[in-house]
C-alpha cells in the first residue's frame, strides 16, 4: 500500500454511543448518558457540531437498547416548529440540532462488549475509508475544536491519529497511554499504546483522550481482537497492531477536555461553560461566590 492510501479525507465519522453508563445511575436508566445536557445542549450535540465543524459529512452512531432519543434528537420536530413560529420564538436552536437527510446512520451492539467492539460494530458503513471516532462523553473545548485540529495535522502526516493529553502520572490507569517517540510541536509519534497500565508500568503520561482517525484496516484487527483490560474487546489494542504498519501520531489537543462520563467531570464542565455563556455567566459567577462563602 503506497502512503498516499492512508491520506484519503476524512468524511464518516462514528459515535459509539452504546455504553450502559453505570456510573451516572439512576440518571442513566432511562435517558442515555449521551443524552445529559451541559446547560442546554445534549452531550452528544457537542461531538457532533465538532464533527461537524471538521468537514464530517456522515454520522454513523452505534446504539443500543434505550438509546432512541439520541436518534430523535436529531430528527426534525415539526409540532416544537410550529409552537416556536406561533410564539415568535427563534427556530435555531431546532435547525442547529438537525441532521441533514440521509447524513445519520445507525446500528446496534447488541451487547456491550467494550469501545472495540462497539467501533467494528459500524464497519459496514465506515468501508474502505479512513473515518474518525468521538466518545460523546468526553467534552473537548477549543477553537478549533479538537478534531479539527486533527484533521488539519492528518493533511500533514495522514495514517492514524489520536489526540492526547497530559495527566498527572497516578492517573494513568484509568485510560489508554501512549508510548511517545519524536515531537513536533503539537504532533508526537506514537511508538507503542497500552490501556490501563499499573502506573510504574505506564510509558508515559499521556492519555487517549476521546478522538480518534483511523484508517479501515483497524476493522480487519478487531475482528479477531480478543478481550483485554477489564475484559472487553478494547480499541487500544487493535490500534496498537497498526504501529509499525501504518503513520501512527497523537495530536496534543490545544484545548480543553471534560470528563463528562465521571460526575465532578460533568459537574466541572457545566460550571466552566455556564461562566463563559454571555446569557448567564455574570448571574452564574454570582451563584458561585455565594455558595462559596
Ligand atoms: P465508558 O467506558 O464510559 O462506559 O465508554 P459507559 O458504559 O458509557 O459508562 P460507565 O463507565 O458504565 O459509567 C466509553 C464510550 O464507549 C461507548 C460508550 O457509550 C462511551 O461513549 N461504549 C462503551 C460502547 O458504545 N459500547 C461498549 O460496549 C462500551
Amino acid at each position: 500500500m503506497t502512503s498516499e492510501s492512508f491520506r484519503k479525507p476524512v468524511r464518516k465519522a462514528v459515535f459509539p454511543v452504546a455504553g450502559q453508563g453505570t456510573r451516572f445511575l439512576p440518571a442513566t436508566k432511562a435517558i442515555p448518558k449521551e443524552m445529559l445536557p451541559i446547560i442546554d445542549r445534549p452531550l452528544i450535540q457537542y461531538a457532533v457540531d465538532e464533527a461537524r465543524e471538521a468537514g464530517i459529512e456522515e454520522f454513523i452512531f452505534v446504539t443500543g437498547r434505550g438509546k432512541t432519543s439520541i436518534v430523535e434528537h436529531f430528527d426534525t420536530a415539526y409540532e416544537l416548529e410550529a409552537t416556536m413560529t406561533e410564539r415568535g420564538k427563534s427556530l435555531k436552536p431546532l435547525e442547529d440540532s438537525r441532521m441533514a437527510p440521509g447524513s445519520l446512520l445507525t446500528v446496534r451492539q447488541q451487547v456491550p462488549l467494550g469501545l472495540g467492539h462497539a467501533v467494528w460494530c459500524a464497519r459496514a458503513f465506515v468501508g474502505n475509508e479512513p473515518f474518525a471516532i468521538f466518545l460523546p462523553d468526553e467534552l473537548m473545548v477549543g477553537a478549533p475544536g479538537c478534531m479539527k485540529q486533527m484533521v488539519d495535522a492528518y493533511d500533514k502526516v495522514g495514517g492514524n491519529l489520536v489526540s492526547v493529553l497530559e495527566v498527572p502520572h497516578e492517573e494513568v490507569s484509568s485510560y489508554g497511554v501512549i508510548n511517545p517517540g519524536a515531537r513536533d510541536g503539537a504532533l508526537t509519534e506514537v511508538k507503542g499504546l497500552v490501556e490501563k497500565p499499573k502506573v510504574d508500568e505506564a510509558p508515559s503520561n499521556l492519555i487517549v483522550s476521546g478522538r480518534y482517525i483511523l484508517q479501515p484496516e483497524v476493522m480487519d484487527l478487531l475482528a479477531t481482537q480478543d478481550r483485554g483490560a477489564g475484559n472487553e474487546i478494547q480499541l487500544t489494542d487493535a490500534m496498537a497492531k497498526l504501529i509499525g504498519k501504518q503513520p501512527f501520531h497523537a495530536v496534543t489537543f490545544g484545548g480543553r477536555r471534560f470528563d463528562c462520563g465521571s460526575k465532578v467531570g460533568f459537574v466541572e464542565a457545566t460550571l466552566a461553560l455556564a461562566l463563559e455563556r454571555p446569557d448567564m455567566a455574570d448571574e452564574v459567577r454570582a451563584i458561585a461566590k455565594k455558595l462559596l462563602g
